[in-house]
């Protein structure tokens, strides 16, 4: 299925030239987000991960960006790709899937690769079970996008991009 970006068009005046080299971006899933479009497809939507993968990388060609993607079922996975991030990323999109609520492995990860982190979620967790209410990624997060199902990571996209973006030029 042909995954055309629905409100990604490329890249929009208001995003402005790069300065330096493109970003490297990694794009983490976690647990279960491989069978996207399958599951639950009423709150995750009809778009498999290969789609989205594909849309991610497509938008990253239009803004000068990187995209690298990984999915993984397993913490400790998930735990050994954000280390090795560490000199290859610029910034890590994250969907934990439900390791969100759980996993302290994950964000002290994040915290020790000291990385610029965006959190993604398809569905709006404050609208779902009180348990997913709760994020051990909130706190460390530059962001969180949710709610917009694929959507939501081209959104991340973009902030991730403008995260880079202002941290170069204050660099300047
Ligand atoms: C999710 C939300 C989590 O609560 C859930 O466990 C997921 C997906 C989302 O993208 O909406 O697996 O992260």
């Amino acid at each position: 299925m042909v995954t055309r970006r629905k409100g990604a068009p490329g890249a929009q005046s208001n995003e402005g030239a790069l300065k330096g080299p493109p970003v490297r971006v990694i794009v983490i899933h976690g647990p279960n987000l491989n069978l996207l479009g399958q599951r639950e497809p009423e709150i995750y939507g009809r778009t498999g991960l290969s789609d989205i993968n594909r849309g991610l990388k497509e938008l990253g060609r239009d803004l000068e960006m990187t995209v690298e993607t990984f999915q993984s079922n397993g913490e400790g996975e998930i735990v050994e790709k954000i280390q090795k991030a560490r000199g290859k990323a610029d910034v890590i999109l994250i969907n934990p899937g439900a390791y969100t609520h759980t996993s302290i492995a994950i964000r002290d990860a994040l915290t020790a690769v000291a990385i610029p982190v965006v959190e993604v979620h398809l569905s709006n967790v404050y609208r779902r079970e009180p348990f997913r209410h709760r994020s051990t990624i909130a706190g460390i997060a530059a962001g969180r996008i949710m709610g917009f199902g694929a959507e939501s990571y081209y959104l991340a996209l973009r902030a991730a991009r403008g995260i880079v973006m202002e941290a170069r030029e204050e660099h300047v």
